[in-house]
């Protein structure tokens, strides 16, 4: 287990702006950064990164966190997993106590199965240069292609020896268990698998080792040119892009991502200092892989072999990139040459001409190829003109879709009109949701915009309830009156304030302690009664918890009641009050503490007091029949007491709203 010491020493060390920049491409925006979520599909960036409070949220789906809970989330990972990645992304030593965890089975696993894969890549790397028959036959082959040696090394490029039992061994006595490294398929049915072949790892965004593939050495009709790693828990080819871990920064920079096919390719245009690439691996794009892409840019090139016969069906497939309003270019390569082999023909400098000059938008270029084919069949250009209708109808950007008709309508020598109806026949089905949808996108967007602005949100009515100004299903009246956001208030306050001072002798949560010790009982909803029995703990152990601790708690549930609790809009960005020269009509929140501190307690004594007050009703009502005066008359007294202290408790919850 990860010592505490070291776990405090990542959470101080990591930045929330550099964990989320690995993955987001974002942009300055106020005291905030903001870029497009990457965790759900939207065209307008909702995504904040709050440098300052050290957390990110994102305004459209509701995900986001910490350093660590970001990569938890965005990566798959546990919570020790997400610790060691920024561990090792900030060079913190990592210090192990020898405390035993429980819920270590699960992370072992996949930790075991990533360990097995970097050490069978380091193998074939080793057997690559150490051995005779690796340097004269694999670096030989990469050389012969030639690779540059830095490039080599880079893409961790190795060779898996021919006798079929090597690497087996090897992992045999290292003592790596035999069912793992079978199904990650480096070894299978008791013989290495990738025999006497040139190994490319796979990598995941975060630079682990996924998964190979592995490139035969001499053309056999018999055998594949290919074989790949086995789809596991840990590699599954649909979901990645060959090459991204390397591209991804370049990608961001250049905002264009070039897609190629092959594992050779990639590498070949990343030597050529080409380095915005990514290959599908040889399989048709799928959603995944264009979401993927869409996290750090909206624009994508797809070069395509000169002489693949399947362009055309793989245009069809493309209509899928067209609908997540990507801006898609193609580039058609000569006769015979496939990325790899032309950028090593012609060099550097004369490919990226090639590529700028026969760049062609997608619909263009697929119009063009249609009608090439259609020549003087009118059949075959009825076709042509539905199948760019479809594929103009996909477009969710109106601008551009009237754009495109106009182009088509031009080139294929349609009138406008006509072409337009077709258009619209088809979008009305489809597009009718998605626009709802997009709506919805852009007006919590434009809220944001809001709120970056500095605008304060008119609504300061102290319901932190609805904390992004955003409508909430579970935010209704009756929860807000609930004894449940009651509770919720006091572990709100509890996480943001509980650390800083009430006054000289007592903290905020030494306070709130001293005042509903007695009610402790009453915490019943999960996970406040578990954020405030901790605290509680903290207290009597004389020390206090800051938000950060809960920002980074184990506890997925806390952890984002704690980020719901931290970012909250009502903050007033400091250009408001210098550019105005105001105070705003209310405190700030974070200097508002004490009162709020105080009116929380008040409103959940109330809340107690409603509850005690309706119990003892009950109570009244049901021994009704039992003529018993005594009785009866002890629970009336008991009632008007309650009811005073209602009132007391209300008039005094007035007065103090009221002197603010
Ligand atoms: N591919 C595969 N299995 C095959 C053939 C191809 O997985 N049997 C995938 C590989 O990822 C390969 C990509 O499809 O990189 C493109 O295939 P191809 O163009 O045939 O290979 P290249 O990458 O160009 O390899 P080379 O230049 O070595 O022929
Ligand atoms: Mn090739």
């Amino acid at each position: 287990m990860i010592s505490q010491k070291t776990i405090a020493q990542i959470f101080e060390t990591a930045k929330i702006e550099d964990v989320v920049g690995d993955f987001v491409n974002l942009k300055r925006r106020g005291v905030n950064m903001i870029g497009l979520c990457p965790f759900h599909d939207e065209k307008t960036p909702s995504f904040t990164v709050s440098p300052a409070k050290n957390i990110c949220k994102c305004f459209g789906c509701g995900k986001g966190g910490s350093p660590v809970s970001f990569l938890m989330e965005h990566d798959n990972l546990t919570y020790p997993e997400a610790l060691r990645v920024l561990a090792k992304k900030y060079g913190i030593e990592i210090e192990e106590d020898g405390n035993p965890d429980k819920s270590k089975e699960e992370r072992q696993h996949l930790e075991s199965l990533y360990l097995i894969n970097q050490f069978t890549k380091d193998f074939f790397i080793d057997q690559m240069n150490n051995t005779d028959i690796g340097r004269s036959v694999g670096l030989h082959y990469f050389k012969d292609r030639g690779f540059r040696e830095d490039i080599i090394e880079r893409f961790g490029l190795g060779y898996s020896p021919n006798d079929g039992k090597s690497l087996m061994k090897k992992l045999d006595d290292v003592g790596y268990e035999k069912t793992l490294y079978e199904k990650l398929g480096v070894v299978k049915n008791g013989r290495d698998f990738f025999r006497g072949r040139v190994m490319f790892p796979i990598h995941n965004l975060t630079g682990k080792c996924i998964g190979f593939g592995g490139r035969i050495l001499k053309a056999n009709k018999k055998a594949p040119k290919y074989v790949n790693s086995s789809e596991a828990e840990i590699y599954n080819k649909s979901k990645i892009l060959y090459g991204m871990f390397f591209a991804k920064n370049a990608i961001r920079k250049k905002d264009e991502c070039i897609l190629v096919e092959g594992y050779t390719d990639t590498i070949s245009l990343h030597q050529a200092g080409i380095e915005n690439v990514v290959a599908s691996s040889g399989t048709s794009l799928t959603i995944e892989q264009i979401r993927l892409i869409k996290r750090f840019t909206p624009n994508i090139k797809i070069l395509y072999d000169g002489d693949a016969a399947g362009v055309k069906a793989a245009l069809r497939g493309l209509d899928l990139v067209l609908e997540q309003d990507l801006n898609v270019k193609v580039v058609l390569l000569p006769e015979g040459e496939d990325p790899d082999s032309y950028a090593q023909a012609i060099g550097t400098e004369a490919f990226v001409k090639y590529l700028d000059e026969k760049a062609t938008d997608f619909i263009l270029f697929k119009m063009n190829l249609l009608m090439e084919e259609a020549k003087g069949d009118p059949v075959k250009r009825s076709d042509l003109i539905k199948d760019i209708v479809s594929s103009i109808s996909k477009i969710p950007d109106p601008i551009k879709r009237s754009v495109y008709v106009r182009e088509c309508a031009l080139q294929l020598d349609v009138g406008e009109k006509v072409l337009i109806n077709a258009v619209n026949k088809n979008v009305v089905g489809n597009i009718q949701s998605r626009q709802r949808q997009q709506e919805i996108n852009e007006r919590r967007a434009n809220r944001n915009a809001f709120e970056e602005a500095g605008f304060p949100e008119e609504d300061h009515s102290g319901n932190n309830d609805d904390e992004f100004g955003l409508p909430d299903s579970k935010s209704d009246n009756k929860e807000f009156e609930s004894i449940g956001f009651q509770e919720k208030d006091i572990a709100r306050i509890l996480i943001n304030f509980g650390h800083q001072n009430f006054n000289d002798d007592k903290t905020i949560a030494q306070f709130i302690f001293t005042n509903i010790g007695e009610i402790m009982d009453a915490f019943k909803t999960a996970p406040y009664n578990s954020i405030v029995f901790e605290y509680l703990e903290a207290v009597k152990n004389k020390t206090s918890l800051s938000p950060q601790h809960f920002l980074n708690h184990s506890d997925q549930k806390i952890r984002e009641v704690a980020l719901n609790f931290n970012s909250s809009p009502y903050e007033y960005s400091p250009g408001w009050k210098e550019r105005f020269n105001i105070t705003t009509s209310q405190p700030e929140p974070d200097q508002n503490f004490i009162s709020d501190t105080t009116q929380a307690l008040m409103r959940f004594k109330l809340e107690k007091i409603k509850e005690l007050c309706e119990e003892n009703l009950e109570r009244i009502k049901s021994i009704a029949g039992e003529k018993d005066q005594a009785k009866e008359n002890r629970y009336m007294q008991v009632h008007i007491r309650l009811k005073k202290m209602e009132k007391e408790l209300t008039d005094q919850l007035n007065t103090v709203v009221l002197k603010q």
